[in-house]
């Protein structure tokens, strides 16, 4: 099945550009977790709140066969396995790095929660992209995989939503 679209400005987007932007969007996806293995890492450490702490701990193991799994899929496509800078997740890591560096304490253990959420709102919404575009271009299997990583992702940010609302309450009844 071929897909053409009619862009707005009258070009022709054609099933290579799809592909490509499948392709890419799977590089940035492999650079963005390579860099959350450490990130998560580092949060795991820093984090006084033991539930959130834990919480980040687990996804950084997580994390580290989701890099794996991306391999996988890239095998699986016949792609090379290839990094592409992605700078959503770099710009919030560089953020926290620099928050990290003026604050401490609750307010600290409070912002690393805030920042483990946008990441995995970022990340549910690539992987959720790419297992459709993955299904749209017939690699079922690979839908499959990006699928299953989607799912984590999404159980992640429950964990430290909840994790974040537990400590809120804390804050407000003592
Ligand atoms: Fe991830």
């Amino acid at each position: 099945m071929e897909l053409i679209r009619q862009r707005r400005d009258g070009t022709i987007m054609t099933t290579d550009s799809i592909d490509d932007l499948f392709v890419e969007g799977l590089q940035e996806l492999y650079y963005a977790e390579q860099q959350l293995v450490d990130a998560l890492e580092t949060l795991a450490e820093q984090t006084d709140d033991e539930t959130a702490s834990q919480a980040f701990s687990e996804h950084r193991d997580e994390t580290q066969e989701q890099v794996d799994r991306l391999e996988q899929v890239f095998e699986q496509i016949g792609e090379e396995a290839r990094t592409r800078e992605e700078q959503v997740v770099k710009a919030l890591i560089d953020e926290h790095e620099q928050f990290a560096q003026e604050n401490d304490g609750d307010v600290l253990d409070r912002y690393n929660m805030g920042i483990g959420q946008k990441t995995e709102h970022y990340e549910i919404a690539a992987y959720g992209n790419l297992a459709s575009l993955a299904q749209k271009t017939g690699r079922d299997d690979a839908a499959e995989m990006l699928a299953e990583t989607l799912r984590e992702e999404e159980e992640a940010l429950e964990e430290v939503t909840e994790a974040s609302e537990q400590f809120d309450e804390e804050q407000v009844a003592d």
